[in-house]
């Protein structure tokens, strides 16, 4: 795939298949975060990630998954992510204003994931105090979000959207997403 491609084809995924995901793209993903755009080059951001079951297991319970639809967004049994990565703020680097170096960051590993065939969601429903425990986090870190990772077991749908911004499952269980057209959106020169 070249990059627009991958850029074109990505979408939020949410049911995975049970074959994990290496250490090595794990490791890779975190150098390509580790590499984005940082406002003034602070870098206050670092990263948990998480493979183990018993550990997934404890993390899975403290996310909330595709809430337009819920719960049939869900993971479910069987289907649940492979990987973990926490995406933290070190706030005696800084203190706040680190969202745009965390959606960077964060754009990268997913872009780097599918890249490799892995799908990805990102999520910021997320239970920050069960999960600040169940990893030691200490107070000093913040987490600011949670990536979730695996092969994928499902195929999202762009849609055109209409009037609506929800995504939906249709009769089969296929999730399509609706995106505003280009048209609407795009201005050249003057609004
Ligand atoms: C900042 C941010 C937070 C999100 N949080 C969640 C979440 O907590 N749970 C979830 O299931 N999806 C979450 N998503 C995924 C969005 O629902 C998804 O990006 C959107 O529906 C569009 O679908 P697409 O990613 O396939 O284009 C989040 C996405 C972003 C950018």
């Amino acid at each position: 795939m070249t990059l627009y491609e991958v850029l074109l084809t990505r979408r939020s995924i949410r049911q995975f298949k049970a074959q994990p995901v290496s250490r090595n793209i794990l490791e890779k993903l975190v150098n390509a975060a580790r590499l984005a755009p940082s406002a003034a080059n602070i870098q206050p951001l670092e990263f948990v990630v998480v493979d183990e079951e018993e550990v997934r297991g404890k993390i899975f319970s403290c996310l909330r998954w595709a809430a337009y639809i819920a719960p049939q967004g869900n993971p479910r049994p069987g289907h649940e992510p492979m990987a973990y990565i926490i995406i933290l703020a070190n706030t005696g680097i800084k203190e706040k204003g680190y969202e745009y170096d965390a959606g960077a960051a964060i754009e990268n590993m997913i872009l780097a994931a599918w890249d490799q065939g892995i799908g990805s969601c990102w999520l910021l429903s997320v239970e920050r105090d069960k999960i600040q425990a169940v990893l030691e986090i200490p107070k000093t870190h913040r987490i600011d979000s949670v990536l979730a990772l695996g092969y994928p077991d499902e195929e999202p749908a762009v849609e055109v959207m209409e009037d609506s911004v929800k995504y939906w499952k249709d009769s089969t269980g296929r999730l399509h997403v609706p995106k505003r057209k280009l048209e609407d959106i795009i201005h050249f020169n003057k609004f």
